[in-house]
């Protein structure tokens, strides 16, 4: 809800309070973020920032009003504030722009905006602030309320029609000026094959300054992050929760005032940003979400899963997939493929991803991107021979594809050097002997869009694994980092046209693995690749931190060969499987050359997820605290009638214990079976949140018993929980 009380306008959830005012000297100042609190309180709350005096700079005379001090909603560079301001901007003679509240209007009706902003909010707020130094310069902040996930959300749009150009130099999606003791920043920071593991940062003196500049979201620096007071912990304390739907460059802004206060700013990366906005035209930031919890990480995440899975990410049924790199690479042909089916086909899958390697003169990773065609050496008959095999097994085709991509060797190329971003006479920078094609221009946009139409309609692609795997540079025109805003503006716009032309093609999101796993592209696409690196251990510390932002029906997994290609370690098909299990399953391994053993394993592995994917996708992970050497997890059902839980246990140690795990959110007085690897216990909800689940001992020394635990070097635990119902 979203009303004008006592003075303020008062953003509430179901759980979450937001208040902001206009003062007396125009200014949008921010009064209040947390638990939600009574409208007769925002009164004394206002009365409570009043009193705070401070010296140095103030407006108009009032010496009240110290401007170092404020919690402003959105502040301008040059004006006083010295925190990192949420925008800069310039004209041809200066810098200086004097916003102040014009009107605000509650429900009003969203701009048309080229980025991706979720359906589904409760109410809209926009105030509209209008520049004093130059007429009909209008910036609008946008507050949207999602009741039900406890979400807030905030855009900016700047609308110019003053007659001259304004340079954007920095746009921040929003601005927060929050109170916190103690704070803590907690990114999702990483690399290629260990994207989003998590990181805590003090906020002391000095700005912290987070985020990526690549042209992608990146694998170094997710845009979700936390910030909570020291003393918050992953059930307990205050944490705010924050992230942005954008997939291009974008920035975390952080820093404590000398007077308590935190700053945090989100949005578009601004390094090298410069943003030529000409008369008659405006400019949208992407959508910062953010929620908060006084019940830890955990709260947050809850928050952060139910928005991502209910509001933005498509509602499809994803097929459980076997994918074609780690078993042929680029050595695939038809033939292959049809085996790779059948073996499929036995074992339960319902489709096949023909990845890297189907296309042109694609033998290695050096050409061909760009000529989507089929190579007709391994494909002698064309795509429609294996296209028409799988449809007569009832099984879902999937196409890999880089569209975004161009390689020199390649007959694009040569028809379109204009495409290509570089620039002719520097030395030309590669990045897996690729090139990105200029997104910006709406003749490459067409061409995408048609070459996309033509694997769905042409070739039958039920599924397209849509994958982009260098990082940008040489982008050219003068506007430096902007160039990545009007990039990703084209590529929304071809993803919405697609998505909306044919809803029920699956796209996987892929980046070099998790390199753009990000709300952008999980608007279009129901699922993203989370990582290459499949080791078990590796991966549970990767999905560990994704899902504190993100749901697990959006985590693809896979189930991969014994030793694995990213660490070279070999571990047990358990691990391999419960991990893999935690999210959208499928596989990439050579099945045709597996022993019997693991076949039957993978089949079962497959039925059951078959039996339980409907309970699992929409059911919510919290973390389970418990010790460096183990990760665990509580999945649950919303109604929390039944659960998984999963343990992965990294050492083994002689006469090491195992972590008693507390489980949460059960209901006290109902009574809860836990199954499954030799343990099976009924106990109270009470019971298992108050003294948690004691496992059985684990193996220690010579004997080894059924009634032990045997968990070894990278092994897990998968149980599943079940409330008992008294009618059975
Ligand atoms: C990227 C992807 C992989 C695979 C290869 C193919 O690395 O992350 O899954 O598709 O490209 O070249």
């Amino acid at each position: 809800m979203i009303e004008y009380i006592n003075g303020c306008y008062h953003i509430t959830t179901k759980a979450l309070g937001y208040a902001l005012r206009i003062t007396q000297h125009g200014d949008l100042q921010n009064i209040y973020y947390g638990r939600k609190v009574s409208g007769e309180d925002l009164n004394s709350l206002i009365k409570h920032r009043e009193l705070l005096l401070v010296n140095t700079l103030y407006t108009d005379g009032d010496e009240s009003y110290g401007i170092d001090d404020m919690d402003f909603e959105y502040s301008f560079s040059y004006r006083g504030d010295s925190r990192s301001c949420a925008a800069n901007m310039t004209t041809d003679n200066h810098s200086v722009f004097d916003f102040v509240f014009d009107a605000a209007r509650i429900d009003a009706k969203l701009p048309n905006s080229c980025m991706p902003i979720p359906n589904g909010y409760d109410n809209s707020l926009c105030i509209t602030l209008k520049d004093r130094l130059h007429s009909d310069l209008e910036l609008e902040l946008w507050y949207l309320s999602y009741d039900n996930c406890n979400i807030i959300a905030r855009f900016v749009r700047i609308v110019n029609n003053s007659g001259q150009a304004i340079v954007i130099n920095k746009l921040m999606s929003a601005q927060y000026d929050l109170r916190l003791n103690q704070p803590r920043l907690i990114s999702l920071c990483g690399a290629w094959g260990r994207e989003r593991s998590d990181k805590e940062h003090i906020i002391t003196a000095g700005k912290l300054n987070l985020g990526s500049f690549s042209g992608m979201s990146s694998a170094e620096c997710n845009p979700f992050f936390m910030l909570k007071s020291e003393d918050a912990s992953v059930n307990y304390g205050d944490v705010y929760g924050f992230n942005l739907i954008y997939s291009a460059s974008h920035e975390i802004g952080a820093e404590l005032t000398p007077y308590g206060g935190v700053r945090l700013t989100n949005g578009v990366q601004s390094e090298g940003f410069s943003y030529r906005l000409d008369d008659k035209q405006e400019f949208i930031s992407p959508l910062s979400i953010s929620t908060f919890s006084d019940c830890g990480l955990n709260g947050v995440s809850m928050n952060m899963q139910k928005f991502v899975r209910e509001l933005v990410s498509p509602k499809i049924e994803v097929p459980i997939m076997l994918n074609s790199w780690e078993a042929m690479y680029f050595d695939l042909d038809c033939d292959k493929l049809k085996l790779f089916a059948d073996k499929a086909h036995e074992l339960g899958f319902e489709g096949i991803v023909i990845d890297d390697g189907w296309f042109a003169h694609r033998n290695d990773d050096s050409s061909s991107l760009g000529d989507w065609y089929e190579n007709r050496h391994k494909f002698p008959n064309g795509i429609s021979e294996i296209a028409d095999y799988l449809k007569a097994k009832d099984m879902k085709l999937g196409i890999w594809i880089e569209p975004e991509m161009i390689s020199e060797k390649s007959e694009l190329f040569i028809q379109h050097p204009q495409w290509v971003l570089r620039h002719p006479q520097a030395r030309q920078i590669v990045g897996r002997s690729q090139y990105i094609l200029d997104l910006s221009q709406s003749e490459v946009q067409e061409y995408l869009y048609n070459i996309l139409v033509r694997i769905i309609t042409q070739y039958g692609a039920d599924y397209i694994k849509w994958d982009f795997n260098r990082r940008f540079s040489d982008v050219f025109g003068g506007e430096g980092g902007a160039y990545y805003y009007r990039y990703i503006l084209g590529l929304y716009s071809i993803l919405r046209r697609i998505t909306d032309d044919y809803p029920n093609v699956t796209i996987e999101n892929c980046a070099s693995g998790g390199g753009r796993f990000d709300l952008g592209m999980l608007s279009y696409c129901p699922m993203g690749w989370v990582s290459d690196n499949t080791d078990p251990l590796s991966r549970a510390e990767i999905q560990d931190g994704t899902s504190y932002g993100y749901p697990i029906s959006v985590m693809l997994n896979h189930i991969t060969a014994k030793l694995s290609h990213q660490t070279r370690r070999s571990t047990s098909f358990k691990s391999r499987k419960d991990t893999a299990y935690i999210g959208v399953l499928g596989a990439q391994w050579d099945i045709t050359k597996i022993d019997d053993f693991d076949k039957q394993l993978l089949a079962d592995t497959v039925a059951q997820y078959k039996d339980e994917r409907r309970d699992l996708l929409v059911s919510t992970l919290t973390h389970i605290p418990t010790s460096d050497n183990t990760v665990a997890w509580q999945i649950m059902s919303e109604d929390n009638d039944l659960g998984w839980l999963y343990l992965m246990h990294k050492r083994f140690y002689t006469v090491g214990v195992l972590p008693i795990l507390k489980l949460s959110n059960l209901d006290s007085e109902e009574r809860y079976r836990i199954y499954g690897d030799n343990v099976d216990v009924v106990l109270s909800g009470a019971a298992l949140m108050n003294v948690g689940l004691i496992l059985p001992q684990n193996y220690q020394g010579v004997k080894v018993s059924d009634k032990l635990l045997n968990l070894t070097d990278v092994s897990t635990l998968l149980l599943r929980i079940q409330k008992i119902r008294e009618d059975r």
